[in-house]
């Protein structure tokens, strides 16, 4: 499988987590509850923006910047890290859930501007046999999965 296949179908599952979290957040009934899913999506929105920028954007330092990319990709995974601890200090229910809400909305940003702008690049750069050794790579680094 490609790099950019694998991390298009993390952004799904991120999606379908966001669809469930917005679900629950209305019934939410404590801060603290909110702040539990936000530890959680910061945790794995980072593992994930690492995976990227070690096997695919490293690949392509050079060309992304040209492209203007590079700079914006790697302010919104600082950004996105920082919303979500944004949400983890806040100081109520309401506040929590509002961070929430519009973390969510800028991670959704930041995969629909990958998907459509910086993956089709990276496609169109890389043979294919690169993009899936790049894939076999992420599977050995993070799924400790081979073949
Ligand atoms: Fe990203
Ligand atoms: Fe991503």
């Amino acid at each position: 499988m490609k790099i950019t296949d694998i991390l298009t179908v993390e952004h799904t599952v991120f999606r379908t987590f966001f669809d469930q979290a917005e679900r629950a957040l209305p019934g939410l009934k404590t801060a603290a509850e909110i702040k539990l899913l936000a530890r959680l999506a910061e945790k794995l929105l980072h593992s994930h923006g690492e995976s990227e920028q070690d096997l695919a954007y490293a690949v392509l330092d050079h060309m992304l910047k040209e492209k203007g990319h590079l700079s914006r990709l790697y302010s919104d995974h600082r950004e996105m890290d920082a919303r979500m601890e944004q949400v983890c200090m806040a100081n109520d229910l309401a506040e929590a859930r509002q961070l929430m809400q519009s973390a969510m909305i800028m991670s959704r940003e930041h995969f629909r501007y990958e998907e459509q702008t910086v993956f089709p690049l990276i496609d169109q750069v890389l043979q294919n046999k690169s993009l899936v050794k790049l894939g076999e790579a992420w599977k050995q680094k993070y799924a400790g999965l081979t073949g």
